[in-house]
């Protein structure tokens, strides 16, 4: 039997479950370094700030590995392992790249792994964090020599708004992986410490949550929302002008023009949610099979977020004095925006992916984002309080912030793990009907 692409079936299927394995695998890793390296150290760093009243007294080393560890860690493995995934949706040769995809995987986990126990524990920094920098660069490379070469032909065609995105975003993160590289080098170097300097900190953080981060899921939110959302289809052109205003603002950062970059992300934003239509009324019913019927509120929730943490982005130029506003900007987007849309959408499209499964529970799903919203505002709203000196007794909610975050994300971890240990849907079914007294 041939498909309609000319191919056999049996070498389609063998595409699919390599692409399933791949992403599974990858799913895996990134879920590992969100619970452990990612969050846990996130609530520990937190409880030790609170218990000191002073952000400035904790070891840079430690938030940098936590930051490290959440962004590249957890959201890029996710990242990683649906480019590779989204080959077999697109493309129409025989191959899958295999070994490409189980090279990078490795080369990848030891390098963030690497990142992290230097910079914890500061065993052998000087070698480690150039490694683990070059380890990062080279597994990122496997892969985006294996989605040019398998790439489908455009055909003439013009790319669609959300490819473009999607490809501003991989290139970007090329870009961040080679300045951290270069970056690591420097400070095995001349550093006294595994922490990068301040500065060039919050400006790799800029790189990669604007210039990564975001733009990647607004290029996947222009193609799933409408589908899974029912939401109106996305202004394609305005959509790309958002996006040339959030590269504006990124290049302003790195050049250090903090008041201008705030500003022009700020446009960004605001361009984006009227492109996606994120808050207007759907014209079609949103797709809640297998997930809670509360899903196309939190597609919208992030982009609160979103608008939040630029706001106070631009506040935090004039008003920071102890990185309190800057840090609920941060968290807004991070845990707001990027963790909540992966959150959501992830449960929406992971089980599937990863072999056709169904989601374990819809009300766990329901429960982790609520945990998510609630201690992300709670950490908003009482760590400007807190670091900047206005009320004492916001340094009591910030843990508490912190617990109901860590809830939210063991909740989200443990649905999709025993998702993935759950057999296939097609195999549930069968198993289901073959219970004696069973009717359809
Ligand atoms: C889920 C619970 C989380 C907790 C409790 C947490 C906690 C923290 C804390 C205490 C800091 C130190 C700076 C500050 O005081 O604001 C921090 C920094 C940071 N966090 Fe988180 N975080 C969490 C989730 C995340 C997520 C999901 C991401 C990214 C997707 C993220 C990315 C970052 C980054 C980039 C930094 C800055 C690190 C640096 O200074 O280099 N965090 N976080």
């Amino acid at each position: 039997m041939a498909t309609q692409t000319g191919q056999p079936d049996s070498a389609r299927i063998a595409i699919e479950r390599h692409s399933q394995w791949l992403v599974t695998a990858f799913v895996a890793v990134g879920m590992l370094f969100m619970l452990l390296p990612g969050t846990f150290l996130g609530v520990w760093n937190l409880i030790g700030i609170s218990q000191q009243h002073a952000p400035g007294n904790l070891s840079p080393a430690w938030l940098q590995a936590h930051g490290h560890a959440q962004m590249f860690g957890w959201i890029g493995s996710f990242i990683l392992g649906i480019g590779f995934y989204s080959l077999t949706k697109m493309q129409s040769t025989f191959t899958f790249p295999v070994r490409s995809g189980w090279t990078a995987l490795p080369l990848w986990t030891l390098g963030i792994t690497l990142r992290w126990i230097s910079g914890v524990t500061g065993v052998y920094w000087r070698t480690l964090l150039p490694l683990s920098g070059l380890l990062e660069l080279v597994a990122f490379a496997v892969f985006y020599r294996a989605i040019r070469r398998h790439r489908p032909a455009s055909n003439g065609r013009s790319r669609e708004t959300w490819t473009l995105l999607v490809a501003g975003g991989t290139a970007a993160f090329f870009s961040a992986l080679l300045v951290n590289f270069v970056a690591m080098i420097d400070l095995a170097l001349h550093g006294n410490t595994p922490a990068l300097p301040h500065v060039l900190d919050q400006q790799l953080i800029t790189l990669a949550v604007w210039g990564v981060l975001v733009p990647t899921i607004w290029g996947f939110n222009a193609r799933w929302l409408p589908i899974f959302g029912g939401f109106k289809k996305p202004n394609g052109v305005p959509l790309l002008v958002a996006y040339g205003f959030s590269v504006a603002g990124v290049v302003a950062g790195l050049l250090r023009g903090w008041a201008f970059s705030a500003a022009l992300l700020l446009i960004a934003a605001l361009l984006a949610v009227d492109s996606l239509h994120v808050w207007e009324p759907a014209v079609q019913p949103a797709k809640l099979q297998d997930v809670h019927r509360s899903f196309p509120l939190f597609l919208r929730i992030p982009y609160l977020w979103l608008a939040v943490s630029c706001i106070l982005n631009a506040l935090a130029v004039v008003y920071d004095h102890a990185g309190g506003i800057w840090g609920a900007s941060r968290h807004a987007i991070t845990v707001g925006f990027i963790a909540g849309m992966v959150f959501v959408i992830g449960q929406r499209v992971l089980p599937p992916f990863c072999g056709m499964r169904i989601l374990w529970s819809s009300r766990l799903m329901f429960w982790s984002l609520l945990f998510l919203h609630l201690g992300c505002a709670l950490r908003v709203l009482s760590e400007p309080l807190a670091y900047e000196g206005y009320w004492s007794f916001a340094w009591k909610l910030l843990p508490c912030s912190a617990i109901i975050e860590l809830a939210a994300v063991t909740v989200f971890a443990g649905n999709i793990l025993v998702t993935l240990l759950q057999p296939p849907a097609h195999q549930r079914l069968v198993k289901i009907q073959s219970i004696p007294g069973h009717a359809r």
